[in-house]
């Protein structure tokens, strides 16, 4: 049985046992073989740009024997893909350009999808409010750390729910629970911004005002009381 990461795992867990999902950027395609070993009903599609990741990925897929259930693709994000095959699209390990590069770069491919489960290396800010503009919500977020990372774990749902400007940039659910793992993201983002700060020359007048605009945001979310 395959063994994945606990980030992975907690990806896998996002999905529907019956869900077509388009994995982008699946480089080792681990996560897709987890789960069609997993649940006989899903069917992946597993789409890289980089051959080199393909060609481990298709060891991976012949290892594990589930060339039925996976189709590899080479290719630049939805590009590979007709929208009638998939009605979940996972991405992660990306940073948030990239990801909404890759979303609005084939709006119409996500007609049926029903599903985002996203993960981002950057700026949950943008991606949850420009994901939330594409016409889904966040049904569910998670935070888990590994290998001293903490990561954001999002699922979108088609539909529309509205937002505050915190619930963008903290996250509606994880603002909610505030957990002990939130507390150590804030303060993680805290200090890596006034460190940020100190570096800025004191000429670059509005870049450091928008910096201490968000230091104060941060500062404030960790005062809250809940
Ligand atoms: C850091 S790896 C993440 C792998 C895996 N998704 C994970 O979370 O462990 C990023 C992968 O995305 C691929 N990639 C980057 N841009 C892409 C694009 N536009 N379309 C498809 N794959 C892309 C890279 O080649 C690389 O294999």
């Amino acid at each position: 049985m395959i063994k994945l990461s606990k980030r992975l795992k907690t990806i896998a867990n996002y999905v529907n046992s019956n869900a077509r999902i388009v994995d982008i950027g699946c480089d080792h395609a681990l996560l897709d073989i987890y789960l069609v070993s997993n649940n006989p009903n899903i069917k992946a599609i597993a789409v890289d740009v980089k051959e080199g990741a393909l060609s481990q990925a298709r060891k991976n897929i012949v290892k594990y024997k589930v060339q039925e259930a996976i189709d590899l693709r080479l290719g630049d994000g939805l590009d590979v893909i007709e929208k009638s095959e998939i009605n979940t699209v996972i991405i992660s390990g990306l940073g948030c350009p990239k990801i909404l590069e890759i979303l609005t770069n084939n709006k119409d491919k996500l007609t049926n999808v029903d599903d985002l489960i996203l993960q981002s290396n950057t700026d949950y800010f943008s991606l949850r409010k420009q994901v939330c503009a594409l016409g889904y919500y966040i049904a569910a977020e998670e935070l888990i750390k590994e290998n001293n990372i903490i990561y954001v774990i999002i699922n979108f749902k088609k539909g529309t729910k509205k937002y505050k400007s915190k619930d963008y940039l903290f996250g509606p659910f994880l603002r909610q629970e505030r957990s002990k793992l939130y507390i150590e993201l804030i303060n993680y983002e805290l200090q890596k911004k006034e460190i940020l700060y100190l570096q800025i020359p004191r000429k670059y007048v509005l870049k450091r005002q928008k910096l201490r605009i968000e230091i104060l945001k941060l500062k404030n979310e960790l005062k809250r009381k809940s």
